[in-house]
């Protein structure tokens, strides 16, 4: 488990899957109102937990985050719930409405569109994006103090790749859409008709850096580098 410091108190723990060529990514944001965005599948929650067990005390945690309802988005999220007794589940209000709810221990925080809170020092905004990456009940969440996007899995990256970085990801990205496109995963991302109008909300917020579940984050023209998303996304997956 790699962990790294992608932002000030904003921690990645990485894991590389050789067999699938590729990295899962956890964060921890450092606050007062702890909170994990992703938690990787269960089988991994004893290496997560020890990766923030570096950082905090996992008893603390506040916030267990997640954009949709699958096994590297919330797999652990009970072992989370169970370890710290003032966590709670946080989605998307549909999220926590069709599946969170009945599935965690705990209710979730279920977040509406353009929906804001605060850890801390960090102020966060939940944007809701229907189908984007991918399940009806899919969102992003915005950290507005340090403009940094955390895009589940948009930008998937695959390999072995750094960190960070402040070079372009966008060849990468494209590479592996178009690499998903020919395996068994073809409809990894959907394309809908309301994939542009999605791209287009996140990228109104002119996020400074973009941080995916799997590959680097990285800094730049986040408004850019999405409308390029949708350009790549609009070039490869619809036939
Ligand atoms: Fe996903
Ligand atoms: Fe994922």
């Amino acid at each position: 488990m790699n962990i790294s410091e992608i932002a000030p108190d904003v921690y990645r723990f990485s894991i590389f899957v050789p067999e699938i060529n590729l990295r899962f990514n956890q964060f921890l944001v450092k606050d007062e109102e702890p909170l994990l965005f992703h938690t990787g599948m269960k089988g991994i929650f004893p290496l997560v937990r020890e990766a923030v067990a570096k950082i905090i005390n996992p008893s603390d945690l506040r916030w267990v985050g997640f954009s949709h309802f699958e096994a590297d988005e919330c797999g652990s999220l009970n072992e989370w719930l169970e370890i710290a007794p003032n966590a709670a589940p946080l989605c998307s209000l549909v999220g926590a409405m069709v599946s969170v709810n009945d599935f965690a221990s705990r209710p979730a925080k279920g977040l509406t569109d353009g929906e804001t809170f605060s850890t801390g020092k960090y102020n966060f905004r939940f944007v809701q994006t229907p189908h984007l990456p991918h399940c009806w009940e899919a969102g992003s969440l915005f950290e507005e103090t340090s403009q940094t996007l955390f895009c589940s899995d948009l930008f998937h990256q695959n390999g072995d790749v750094e960190a960070f970085t402040e070079s372009d990801v966008m060849g990468n990205v494209r590479e592996s859409m178009i690499a998903m496109q020919s395996s068994p995963f073809a409809d990894y991302m959907p394309y809908t008709n309301s994939t542009e109008r999605n791209l287009q909300k996140l990228a109104a917020l002119n996020p400074q850096t973009i941080v995916p579940m799997h590959g680097s984050a990285f800094s730049g023209d986040g408004a850019q580098a999405l409308r390029d998303l949708g350009i790549v996304m609009r070039e490869v997956l619809v036939t």
